[in-house]
């Protein structure tokens, strides 16, 4: 597909350090692309709870991949992205990437905000992330050898990050993709239980996983002092995003790239191969 050739004028990542974020981000540089990475730690900051950073952070650059934090699934998620949509605008922005979420109605009215805009647009619409079991809350139980999750049979296609990082970036700086939407998945729907199968076969130790009731779940982490904010959307994930609705697989990393998407089995080797998963160095970087 034909080249953008627009290496000028720096390219934004909203989410710098995310999962997917750092990924976009690394992935253009190495393509020779100037970037500008934001979140809240970074200078300029950008703070979706905070409307005052965004211009600064926008002005001079033509393109951005968006992530919106905490999730596209919360009430304030429809104002934020309509604001934000205007000072892009505003300051020049030509093209959003947005990432979304499947099955979650407040991520799809964000998607619509965002492709009545009149700004050049792409959607990428993903399932769970694999790597949520490693670089997220997840890996602290697979480190313990048992992950509790209020999840029992659904199955879930989970997108390998590296696969959405390559999409993201294949829209940003290839003609051919504008205003298109790519529903993202991996190649096999899994349980959890499964996941936690082929993880712990790959490892060589036991790692288990338990069902626990929804209920349960959100009491156990009210007590551990989550804010009440992440409760309501870890409840609204397992019990609404997670019912069965976002199991079929999807074409899209195919549609995008040309090519199958990445297999949990080479997501797992890849992740064993970090080492995250290696309790004696977690112990010893602790
Ligand atoms: N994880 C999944 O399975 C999944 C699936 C589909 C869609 N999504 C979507 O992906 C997005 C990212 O979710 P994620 O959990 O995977 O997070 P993530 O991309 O891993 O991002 C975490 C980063 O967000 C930054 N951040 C936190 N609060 C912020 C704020 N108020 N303003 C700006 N930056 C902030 C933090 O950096 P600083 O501390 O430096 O600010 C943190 O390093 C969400 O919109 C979610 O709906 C996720």
């Amino acid at each position: 597909m034909k080249n953008l050739g627009m290496k000028n004028s720096p390219i934004l990542v909203i989410g710098k350090n995310g999962k997917t974020g750092s990924r976009v981000n690394q992935r253009l540089q190495a393509l020779g692309y100037a970037t500008r990475a934001v979140s809240r730690s970074t200078t300029p900051s950008f703070d979706w709870e905070d409307p005052a950073t965004w211009a600064s952070a926008i002005k001079g650059t033509r393109s951005a991949y968006v992530t919106y934090q905490p999730d596209l699934a919360v009430a304030n998620a429809e104002a934020a992205i309509k604001a934000f949509v205007r000072v892009a605008r505003e300051n020049g922005l030509e093209h959003i990437v947005l990432l979304s979420g499947r099955g979650e109605e407040g991520a799809q009215r964000a998607e619509k905000i965002l492709q009545a805009s009149g700004i050049s647009w792409n959607i990428v619409r993903c399932s769970w992330f694999c790597q949520n079991l490693s670089e997220s809350f997840m890996l602290e139980g697979i480190l313990a050898g048992e992950l509790v999750l209020p999840a029992a049979d659904t199955v879930e296609p989970f997108v390998d990050a590296d696969d959405i990082a390559e999409v993201v970036v294949a829209a940003l700086t290839e003609l051919g993709h504008r205003n298109r939407l790519y529903e993202l998945t991996g190649p096999r729907a899994l349980t959890f239980a499964q996941c936690i199968n082929e993880i712990s076969d790959a490892l060589g130790r036991p790692v288990k996983f338990t069902p626990v009731p929804i209920d349960d779940y959100i009491n156990v982490i009210r007590e551990q002092g989550v804010p009440e904010d992440v409760q309501w959307l870890l409840r609204e994930l397992f019990t609404v995003v997670f019912d069965g609705r976002n199991s079929q697989v999807m074409p899209g990393v195919e549609e995008a790239l040309g090519r199958p998407p990445t297999d949990f089995k080479t997501y797992v080797q890849k992740t064993m191969d970090s080492g995250v998963w290696n309790t004696v160095v977690q112990k010893q970087s602790a």
